[in-house]
C-alpha cells in the first residue's frame, strides 16, 4: 500500500499564494514543505478571481517551485462580499435535524439568494441564558466563488478536496499550536493585503466572525501617494529595504498614518463584538498576516487598542527540518498562518 500525501494547505491571496504541506510523525507534526509566490495585483479582488487563466499559471507556477505534483488541495476563500459567517441563536435540534432545516434557518440571515450559497454550520452549544435555544454558526459561501476556486485549483493540477474560509483555518492553526485558552476571548486577526479576517474565540469557539476590506494595500497606497514611489518600491519599502531618495523618517510616516486607519477598523470591529455579546472584552490578539511582518505593526497594534498582541507562530508546535530554510521560514512566520491550518485539516474532519 502507498501511504497517501496529506493534502496541501493552498491559501490564494490576493498578493501571495502559499503552500504548506505537513507530516503527521511519531513524534508530533513536521512540515513537509513550504512555498510562496506573490500574484500579480487584480488577479484576485474582493475575495473573488478576476483573472482564472493568470492565477492558474500562478498556481502552477507555485507547484513547479516548490516540487509539488499531484496531490488533494486544501484552500479557503473569505471576503466580505462571498463569505457569510454568523453566530445565530435557534431552536434545539440535533445535527441531522439542523442539516435538513439549515436552508430555511439560513434565509433570513444571508444576504443572498439562497440557492446561490453553499450552507454549512457548527453547533456550539445549548445556550445556559434561554431555554429550549442553542447557538450555531452559519456559514455560507457563494457557490459561483467557490467553484472559481476549484476550477483554478484543479486546472492547474491539484485535487481541491475540501474548500475552507480562511478564519476557520485560522481558528484550527491557533488550536494545533496554543491549544484552548478557557475562560478568555481571543482575537485572532490575519491582516493580509486587501482582506483583514478577525475571528473571536471564546473557549476555542468562534464567537465572532468578521472579514473587512481594509488591509495592507492600504500602507501600500499611503507610501505611493504621499512618496510619489512606485507600487514597487512602496512593497520593497514596508519590507525594510530601502528606496534611493526616500528618507525613512517619511517612510515610517506614512506607514503610520496607514497603520491607524487600519486599527481604527479593527478597534470598529471589537466595539460592535462587546456591544453585541454584552460588554465583554478582548483579552488577547493573535496577530498574522502579511501586516505582522512590517516593522512596529503588532507594537503599535496593541498600544492602539489597549490590548496584549502576540505574532501568530503557526509553526509553534510543528517542526521544522534542516533541509527547508528554517531562518527564511521564521522571518515570514505569520504569512504562513492560514495555509498552515489548512493544510492541518484532514478529509472526513468537521
Ligand atoms: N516581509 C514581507 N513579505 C511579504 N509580504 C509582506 C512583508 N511585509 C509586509 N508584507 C505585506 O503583506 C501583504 C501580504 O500579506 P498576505 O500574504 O497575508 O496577504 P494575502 O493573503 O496575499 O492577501 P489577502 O488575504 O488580503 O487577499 C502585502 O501587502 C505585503 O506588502
Ligand atoms: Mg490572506
Amino acid at each position: 500500500m502507498f501511504k497517501k500525501k496529506n493534502p496541501i494547505g493552498l491559501d490564494i491571496g490576493s498578493a501571495y499564494i502559499k503552500a504548506v504541506q505537513i507530516n503527521d510523525t511519531k513524534s508530533g507534526y513536521e512540515l513537509a514543505l513550504f512555498g510562496m509566490i506573490p500574484i500579480q495585483p487584480g488577479i484576485i479582488g474582493d475575495g473573488m478571481i478576476a483573472d482564472k487563466v493568470k492565477l492558474t499559471a500562478s498556481i502552477k507556477e507555485l507547484l513547479k517551485k516548490a516540487g509539488i505534483k499531484r496531490n488533494d488541495a486544501v484552500i479557503s476563500v473569505s471576503g466580505h462580499s462571498s463569505v457569510i459567517i454568523k453566530k445565530i441563536t435557534i431552536p434545539l435540534m440535533t445535527e441531522d435535524e439542523l442539516g435538513a432545516s439549515i436552508k430555511y434557518e439560513a434565509e433570513q440571515y444571508v444576504p443572498f439568494d439562497i440557492n446561490d450559497v453553499e450552507i454549512d454550520f457548527q453547533i456550539l452549544g445549548p445556550r445556559p441564558e434561554e431555554e429550549g435555544q442553542m447557538d450555531v454558526v452559519l456559514v455560507a459561501v457563494k457557490k459561483a466563488v467557490i467553484k472559481d476556486y476549484r476550477d483554478a485549483v484543479a486546472q492547474a493540477g491539484l485535487d481541491p478536496v475540501i474548500v475552507d474560509v480562511d478564519s476557520f483555518a485560522l481558528s484550527n492553526m491557533y488550536e494545533v499550536n496554543y491549544g484552548i485558552t478557557e475562560g478568555k476571548n481571543i482575537a485572532l486577526i490575519n491582516v493580509g493585503a486587501s482582506t483583514s479576517n478577525i475571528n473571536i474565540l471564546q473557549n476555542g469557539q468562534p464567537v465572532f466572525t468578521r472579514d473587512s476590506a481594509i488591509g495592507s494595500n492600504h500602507h501600500t497606497e499611503a507610501l505611493e501617494r504621499e512618496l510619489g514611489v512606485s507600487r514597487e518600491d512602496a512593497e520593497r519599502l514596508k519590507m525594510g529595504r530601502s528606496v534611493e531618495g526616500v528618507s525613512p523618517g517619511d517612510v515610517q510616516l506614512a506607514i503610520n498614518s496607514a497603520s491607524e486607519e487600519i486599527y481604527a477598523e479593527l478597534y470598529r470591529s471589537f466595539e460592535y463584538f462587546r456591544s453585541s455579546v454584552g460588554e465583554e472584552d478582548i483579552d488577547g490578539v493573535i496577530l498574522s498576516g502579511g501586516a505582522a511582518i512590517i516593522k512596529g505593526f503588532p507594537e503599535a497594534m496593541a498600544g492602539r487598542l489597549g490590548i496584549e498582541v502576540e505574532v501568530a507562530d503557526p509553526f509553534k508546535n510543528i517542526r521544522i527540518p534542516e533541509k527547508l530554510d528554517a531562518a527564511y521560514i521564521k522571518e515570514i512566520t505569520p504569512i504562513a498562518a492560514v495555509a498552515v491550518g489548512l493544510a492541518l485539516r484532514r478529509v472526513g474532519d468537521r
